[in-house]
């Protein structure tokens, strides 16, 4: 640091500045395996049965070793996500929905499911950055898969079907007098069962061309126990263009696609005249600078990079849309182009970093 405070033309103070910065991006990577490591090994849970304890008592109680609970112990408490009272840890219930709690919109554990997996992508993303080409989902394994269903999973079980759905105007008429459902970039079918379930006379058909998701979706639908959700790989059994379809999904998954103009395209080709199609996707700005400000635009690059940019070109002719890819305007004139006359935003639905929409032939 002394070298450059001496070098004319630089300011020492905007030096310290950008390195505590990315010090402290290092450090939430080093603390996201942390929380990485809870998960996995059920501390979080653990912590909620039997805190406030020492790092003694939860030694005893997890059977783990003590050292190793310690530092983990104090370490989480030096981040914020655990309290404690001297030698006394414990989870707040707040803590609980956030990292443990996989039913509520808060749940935020999800993201931190397969770290070391996800992150192994960056040893492929050199390549990328030279030719152009990006990964699949299916790329890196199922690691990607089982990620984004605990990630998007909790949103689709706990808020979709009761907060989502029913401000969308006659959406809930349609499903619950009996509805041909689709969803596509259906993932693991979270979305998919929860409607299926929730709308017993209506009919689900989940399209997705991840193998691995697909297979998380027909153990999910398998073990739900839901006779009306259906999956396909849209690969070989394209979305039937016959206009039969009441009512279409898509959550989070346009701006990942290679060709979300073709998606759009072959939604409207399903749809009934007077159907439906209820859209989520990043709340992207009008114009990118808005990033800027967001507290949470840099981590969406990120993600972008990782995996939703480098899905999106992952066929030579992808559009390579990305996370904040699919801002308002741009997603209502692709829409336009596919076919689509009817369009807005849902009102008063709130979400971190997503936007809601509706749509209509
Ligand atoms: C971020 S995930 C969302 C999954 C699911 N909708 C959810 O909410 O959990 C995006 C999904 O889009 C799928 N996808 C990407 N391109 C697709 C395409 N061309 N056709 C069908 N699915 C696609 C991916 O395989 C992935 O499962």
């Amino acid at each position: 640091m002394t070298t450059e405070s001496a070098s004319p033309g630089i300011n020492p103070e905007r030096v310290e500045e950008i390195a505590t910065r990315a010090f402290t991006y290092i450090g939430g990577a080093a603390v996201s395996g942390l929380i990485y490591l809870g998960d996995r090994l059920g501390l979080y849970r653990a912590l909620a049965q039997h805190g406030p304890c020492t790092s003694e008592e939860f030694a005893a109680a997890t059977g783990l070793n003590e050292r190793w609970l310690r530092e983990w112990l104090r370490g989480q408490a030096a981040a914020g996500l655990i309290d404690n009272s001297g030698e006394q840890f414990s989870l707040s219930p707040e803590a609980y929905l956030v990292l443990v709690d996989e039913n509520t919109p808060a749940s935020a554990i999800g993201a931190f499911d397969s770290f070391p997996e996800l992150n192994r992508v960056f040893d492929e993303l050199p390549e990328a950055f030279r030719t152009g080409q990006g990964l699949t989902y299916d790329d890196g394994g199922p690691a990607t898969a089982r990620q984004v269903e605990r990630l998007l999973g909790p949103w689709n079980r706990s808020a979709l079907v009761s907060e989502a759905l029913p401000k969308v105007p006659g959406l809930v008429e349609k499903l619950q007098a009996g509805a041909r459902v689709g969803d596509i970039g259906c993932g693991a079918a979270v979305g998919s069962t929860a409607v299926a379930q929730a709308f017993p006379n209506s009919e689900v058909h989940g399209y997705d061309n991840s193998v691995h998701a697909l297979e998380r979706a027909r153990n999910n639908i398998a073990s739900a126990g839901v006779a009306n959700c259906h999956v396909h790989n849209s690969d070989d059994e394209p979305i039937p263009q016959d206009e039969s379809f009441d009512v279409f999904l898509v959550l989070d998954a346009l701006h990942d696609m290679t060709r979300p103009d073709l998606a759009m395209r072959a939604v409207r080709g399903a749809l009934k005249p007077d159907g439906i199609w209820f859209i989520v996707d990043v709340d992207a700005p009008e114009d990118w600078h808005e990033n800027l400000q967001h507290p949470l635009g840099a981590m969406l690059y990120a993600f972008s990079i990782q995996a939703c940019m480098s899905s999106a070109l992952s066929s030579p002719d992808g559009l390579g849309l990305g996370t904040v890819g699919l801002p308002e305007s741009k997603l209502f004139g692709m829409l336009r182009e596919a076919g689509f006359t009817r369009m807005a935003r849902v009102p008063g639905l709130e979400h971190p970093f997503n936007a809601y929409y509706y749509a209509q032939p």
